[in-house]
């Protein structure tokens, strides 16, 4: 299986109800997701050639259009609040909730950059600038490997130690909800 086949399936996200009864394992299991995806693209952007990039563009597109803005959603509508509310001092995670906010919308920025070049591709056309497209992608790649190593070294644990039962059945519910998944009473 080639680079290109297995991020296929590392972006391949099909969330079933019963994800959302734990949604840091599932915030955790979409970070693993999201990591190889970026290892395999900061090697696949190795010798800054167009083509096997290109190859993905319709799936990439469909990864960060959809799968990352809800991820991100996830995390700024839901999770960061509920460390606001539930973190102590000891806990010191409010700077790096902060940054890791700051984050997201710099993020934010270099994706809807990416989506116009990964739009054109994927409708076959040709970029005006592929390296500078393939520097987007290996910035891309670095920043969310760094960002979600942070994420799950440093918030994720605070996440499993101070949310109550309460806090992440309705975590659950909001990120299902989001999906368009209705949980009901089940969470
Ligand atoms: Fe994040
Ligand atoms: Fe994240």
């Amino acid at each position: 299986m080639g680079i290109g086949s297995e991020l296929l399936e590392t972006t391949a996200s099909d969330p079933v109800p019963a994800d959302f009864l734990a949604p840091i394992d599932f915030i955790l299991a979409e970070h693993y997701r999201q990591r190889l995806l970026c290892e395999g693209l900061a090697k696949l952007t190795e010798k800054m050639e167009l083509a096997p990039v290109a190859a993905l563009a319709a799936r990439l597109q469909a990864f960060l259009a959809r799968d990352l803005r809800l991820h991100l959603e996830d995390e700024e509508r839901d999770l960061f609040p509920l460390l606001w509310q539930r973190a102590q001092p000891e806990d010191n995670v409010k700077d790096i909730l902060d940054l890791l906010s700051e984050e997201h919308g710099l993020d934010q920025d270099l994706v809807d950059f990416l989506l116009e070049d990964l739009a054109i591709l994927a409708g076959g056309g040709q970029l005006a600038n592929p390296i500078r497209f393939l520097v987007n992608v290996r910035e891309f790649a670095e920043t969310q490997r760094r960002h979600l190593a942070w994420e799950n070294a440093l918030l994720l644990p605070v996440a499993r130690r101070r949310l109550t039962e309460v806090d992440l059945a309705g975590l659950g519910r909001s990120m299902a909800a989001r999906r368009g998944i209705d949980l009901g009473t089940a969470g």
